[in-house]
């Protein structure tokens, strides 16, 4: 579950940074990819070189480095990460935290990252019970940070209460438990279709429409978003992946679809066509440009294959297949004759008469009909929270 999340490991000056390096080992083996951010005083806990060893990085401590002229850069490294973890967190980091007091580079990354944070505080009882480090505890968790509660023991000082810091395997198995209510297609591998299909005429000419992508691209990236490993099948569009873990395979026309998506069929859970599939391909394509000698023209056209319910048939009980269709009339009507002959688990309408959706256009007006008939309509809106209604409805089904 914390599988490629980059995580960025702030380490604070407190005699628990010892345990930092466990932590640190912990999360590279759960396969996290780890920055590690120390203050100035963490140093005199822990060594730089344990912790870059161990997390496979080098360790940040200033802005500036060394006689280079280069900076590291605090907005970058805030953005880049999935989780900010600060453990141990001290009773003074905590403190400037709160108040934005922001004077070394742990703290400007604090202010900068826009991912959700952990803290694990460490400390003498008698510090973390004070009513200013309870204050700052609490408008921290106002802030939306997470404290992981530090435990009971015998603590640095030689006193005996609550303030150790949590141990490695508690704060794992905490961001884990997280991360899975955030992510809960973790695990489960997702296959989405999206753009047009172009059927050649000749090698310069083909038949194709209007679909931009936008919608499919949108769903892959919220599924890869919730922790499906998503492979995304796209016909020709002008656009990129966001999420780079998203695997993205290239086609053409309906057919390269149809075989691409076969390889992927057995091993997917959860398979959306968004894709406009061409109905029709030309009979013979000519394999050199067609001169136009002739006034009039015609275009011989046979049926391409019908991906969507030739994968309707194949579909086992625990597949979750959903489909596409795209009506000008009979809208509701055509779209349950559609959900039904291809076997589909839902089916989400859109209708070309509903203004400011449709093709080319940011926002899209859907409508969910699953297999019981359940209907619900959904207002305008962009593509990428019509993707999160779908998504939405996608892990319901698998709960
Ligand atoms: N589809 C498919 N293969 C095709 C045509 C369509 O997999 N050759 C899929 C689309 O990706 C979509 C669904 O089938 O998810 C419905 O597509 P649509 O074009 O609306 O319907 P068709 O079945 O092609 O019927 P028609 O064009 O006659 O409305």
């Amino acid at each position: 579950m914390l599988k490629n999340k980059k995580i960025l490991l702030g380490v604070c000056g407190s005699i628990a940074a010892y345990k930092t390096a466990s932590l640190t080992r912990l999360l590279k083996k759960e396969g996290a990819e780890v920055k590690i951010i120390m203050t100035p005083d963490a140093l005199n806990f822990i060594t730089p070189l344990t912790l870059s060893t161990l997390s496979k990085n080098p360790v940040l401590v200033n802005y500036f480095k060394k006689n280079t002229g280069e900076w590291n850069n605090h907005v970058e490294l805030g953005l880049w990460a999935d989780l900010m973890l600060v453990a141990p967190v001290s009773a003074n980091t905590l403190s400037k935290f709160a108040i934005g007091l922001c004077d070394n580079l742990l703290s400007a990354i604090y202010l900068s990252a826009r991912c959700p944070v952990f803290l694990a505080p460490a400390m003498d009882m008698d510090m973390l019970q004070h009513p200013s480090t309870q204050k700052n505890l609490k408008t921290l968790t106002e802030f939306g940070n997470t404290i992981i509660k530090p435990g009971f023991g015998e603590l640095a000082s030689g006193l005996n209460g609550e303030g150790r810091m949590a141990e490695p395997e508690e704060i794992i198995q905490f961001l884990k438990d997280i991360v899975y209510i955030n992510t809960p297609l973790s695990g489960k591998k997702a296959l989405v279709t999206a753009g047009p299909t172009y059927e050649a005429i000749d090698p310069v000419r083909f038949i194709g429409n209007h679909s931009s992508g936008k919608m499919g691209f949108a769903i892959a990236n919220e599924l890869a978003v919730l922790g499906a490993s998503v492979t995304l099948i796209t016909g020709p569009v002008s656009l990129s992946i966001v999420n780079s873990s998203i695997n993205r395979i290239d086609v053409t026309s309906a057919e390269e679809m149809f075989e691409a998506v076969s390889k992927s069929f057995d091993e997917s859970s959860i398979i959306i066509m968004s894709a406009a599939v061409a109905d029709y391909k030309i009979d013979n394509p000519s394999s050199i440009k067609i001169k136009k000698s002739e006034l009039n023209f015609d275009l011989h056209l046979t049926k391409t294959i019908d991906i969507l319910t030739t994968l309707g048939k194949q579909k086992t009980k625990d597949q979750i297949l959903v489909g596409f269709a795209l009506e000008t009339n009979n809208e509701e009507e055509n779209a349950i004759e559609k959900l039904k002959s291809k076997n589909l688990d839902f089916i989400v309408l859109n209708s070309l008469n509903d203004k400011g959706a449709g093709f080319k256009s940011d926002n899209n007006k859907i409508t969910i009909i699953d297999k019981q008939l359940n209907k619900n309509v959904f207002d305008l809106k962009s593509k990428n929270l019509v993707a999160a209604d779908i998504c939405r409805k996608i892990v319901e089904l698998i709960k």
